[in-house]
């Protein structure tokens, strides 16, 4: 099994170019389960989940072949299978974004229950709230299946709001079902996040008729079919926070190429309290950093608020400040898993329930580390960046999930860090 080695101290400057949103390619690449033509996707990231997923739909049906110009082109060849199985479903939870479409343009559609999660409880009582209210029968069948029919969805008005807020993938499934319905669908309390918009522009491009997206309420007019489409989908949000903060920690310039500010309001937000400069020209962002960093208050939100997927990033950050701060876990209370190997770093870090106090100190120092889900490895490479000696960080397959040449990518901008294979 490969890791890294990350020596660090150096300061990071230059130019990263950043890839297609991975939580905006998963569902997109899903909705193709209901275009009638062929769907050329671009900017697709070359990550693990991306070829999880395309193994899944090939299961499904779909040709999804990857081009020279790194287009995928998707196409529907069979409609035979419409059961996506617990060995593929269980290595990504994303996978449950096929259950909408399948029961929208196949009317049956058996999916795995996603099991447990490193991130905690992940329920999926919203997304099945979401399609028994466009009519579906939804039955838990054995093997831990969820099986969904509907010979036809109709469209109806619902809340999709949780404990915890909007969720993100239920929106995305429900909003694809709804698509291929009959009348007019309203979701209140939907997610907003741009990767939902992004789905919702992508699906209007293939024919459907949505309005509202990226707002807590989303009206879907049933359309009869979906066409093939060319889409090229937005860049990576939180990528792009992970290396905003890569120039904060090291006291680096970063100038990130393909970065959508207007996706970022609440992370720039922060990084500005935390002293680090942001200045945006189109899509060219310059992040550089005050040596000076200050403590600040996080808590993590429904976008557009403080995304969950870069607390950890931003705790590896604070752990410099001078100062403390403190985070709170809204989305995923027990998103923790960092906290304990930043603790083997140096880092003072005092948990209690959601929230962490972070107290400032003057250096990390390098340690063997263990990654444990996609965003704590990310901050653990940030740790490594600025903490004195070497640090080796195990199980990266948890960061190749969903960044796309990572340690490439840092290297080009003067980090010392190199993938060793195991
Ligand atoms: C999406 O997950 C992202 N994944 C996650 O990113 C991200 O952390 C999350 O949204 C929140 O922003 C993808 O887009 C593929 P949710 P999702 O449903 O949709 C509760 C990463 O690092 N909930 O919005 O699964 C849930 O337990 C990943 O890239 C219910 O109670 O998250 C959580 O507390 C990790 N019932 C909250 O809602 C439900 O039916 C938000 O979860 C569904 C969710």
């Amino acid at each position: 099994m490969d890791y890294l080695l990350v020596n660090g101290g150096k300061r990071l400057r230059g130019t990263v170019q950043i890839s297609g949103a991975k939580n905006a390619a998963l569902p997109i690449m899903a909705a193709c389960l209901m275009s009638e033509g062929q769907c050329v996707l671009r900017g697709i990231p070359s990550v693990s989940d991306v070829e999880h997923l395309s193994l899944l739909l090939r299961q499904l049906g779909m040709r999804v072949e990857r081009q020279e110009d790194g287009a995928l082109h998707m196409q529907v060849v069979d409609e035979g299978n419409s059961h996506a199985e617990y060995e593929l479903v269980r290595k990504m939870r994303a996978s449950i974004c096929v259950m909408g479409p399948l029961l929208a343009k196949r009317g049956v559609a058996q999916v795995s229950m996603p099991g447990g999660c490193a991130i905690g409880d992940r329920p999926i009582d919203l997304h099945l709230r979401g399609l028994e209210a466009l009519g579906a029968d939804v039955q838990l069948v054995d093997q831990g299946d969820i099986l969904c029919k509907a010979k036809t969805l109709r469209g109806a008005e619902m809340f999709l709001g949780g404990h915890f807020g909007s969720s993100v993938t239920a929106t995305c499934n429900v909003m694809m079902a709804a698509t291929l319905g009959q009348g007019t669908a309203v979701i209140e309390a939907a997610a907003c996040e741009p990767e939902v918009k992004d789905l919702a522009d992508f699906l209007n491009v293939a024919g459907a008729q949505i309005t509202g997206a990226g707002t807590p309420r989303i009206v879907i007019e049933g359309v009869d079919s979906l066409a093939g489409c060319e889409y090229q989908i937005i860049p990576d949000r939180i990528e792009a926070g992970t290396f905003m903060v890569a120039a904060a920690i090291t006291n680096g310039e970063l100038v990130l190429e393909n970065c959508r500010l207007e996706h970022m309001i609440g992370v720039t937000h922060k990084l500005r309290q935390i002293g680090a400069n942001i200045e945006s020209n189109g899509d060219k962002v310059t992040v550089s950093s005050a040596r000076h960093l200050e403590p600040v208050e996080i808590t993590t939100q429904p976008y557009p608020g403080f995304p969950t997927d870069l607390q950890a990033q931003f705790m590896a950050l604070l752990c410099l400040a001078d100062g403390n701060s403190v985070i709170t876990e809204k989305i995923f209370p027990d998103r923790s898993m960092h906290v304990g190997e930043l603790g083997r770093m140096g880092a003072r870090l005092r948990k209690e329930g959601p929230t962490v106090m972070v107290e400032g100190v003057k250096r990390l120092t390098g340690a063997p580390v263990m990654a444990s889900d996609l965003r704590a490895s990310a901050a653990l490479v940030l740790a490594g960046l600025i903490a004195k000696g070497t640090t080796e960080i195990n199980r990266i397959y948890h960061l190749d999930r969903g960044y796309e040449r990572i340690e490439e990518k840092l290297a080009a901008v003067g980090a010392n860090i190199k993938r060793v294979e195991r």
